[in-house]
């Protein structure tokens, strides 16, 4: 068991076109320091933390927990898709008892603008649907975050509803797997 459920930990390196979706690994350490450290991958996400408090408090192998996805392209990491639970506490859910999955992305801005965000969630998203057969995936993200919206439109992602958090509007929004008919 993890937390997302009954699901195998780490599954499979995942290959794609051009992608590897694999655990995160001791080598990944500078990448994860950089996003969490660079203005333009926060700017909506609560800013940047400091890279000097950031070295001190990210462990050796950062990200090694279920559902979270290092994003590798020619063996190196240039962002993270992570399935988890929704918190309960958090406003936008779909169902009474909360948890249910949720979808984020982080990628590094030389990594922008070349559909690898697309192309590694719709392989997250697929490996999800195997794993979890019949479950949906919700995200959230601010509206005023064009990429974002952009790339939830994509993979299929729907509006659900429209909140306010942390002074930002925010979209939430739904995805279901498509079931075989028949
Ligand atoms: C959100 C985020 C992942 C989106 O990144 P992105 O680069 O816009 O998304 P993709 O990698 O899918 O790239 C899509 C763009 O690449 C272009 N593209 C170029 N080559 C492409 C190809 N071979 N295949 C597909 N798209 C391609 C698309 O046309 C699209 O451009 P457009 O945005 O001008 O329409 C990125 O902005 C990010 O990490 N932001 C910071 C973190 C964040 O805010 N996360 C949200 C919280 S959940």
């Amino acid at each position: 068991m993890t937390g997302l459920g009954p699901v195998a930990w780490p599954p499979a390196p995942i290959r794609t076109e051009r992608l590897v979706l694999r655990e995160s690994e001791a080598r990944d350490r500078a990448a994860f320091i950089e996003l969490f450290a660079s203005p333009e991958v926060r700017t909506y996400l609560g800013g940047p933390r400091p890279r000097d408090e950031l070295e001190s408090v990210v462990p050796e192998v950062p990200g090694r927990r279920p559902g979270v996805f290092v994003i590798d392209l020619d063996g190196a990491m240039i962002g993270t898709v992570t399935l988890d639970r929704r918190d309960a506490e958090r406003p936008g859910h779909l169902r009474p008892d909360a948890g249910e999955a949720e979808l984020s992305y982080m990628f590094l801005p030389e990594a922008w603008g070349c559909g690898y965000a697309t192309e590694a969630c719709a392989a997250a998203l697929g490996w999800f649907a195997d794993a979890l057969p019949g479950e949906p995936v919700v995200l959230c993200t601010q509206t005023a975050n064009d990429r974002s919206m952009r790339l939830a439109t994509k993979l299929g992602f729907t509006e659900v509803q429209r909140f306010e958090e942390w002074g930002a509007e925010q979209w939430f929004g739904v995805w279901s797997p498509v079931t075989p008919s028949g």
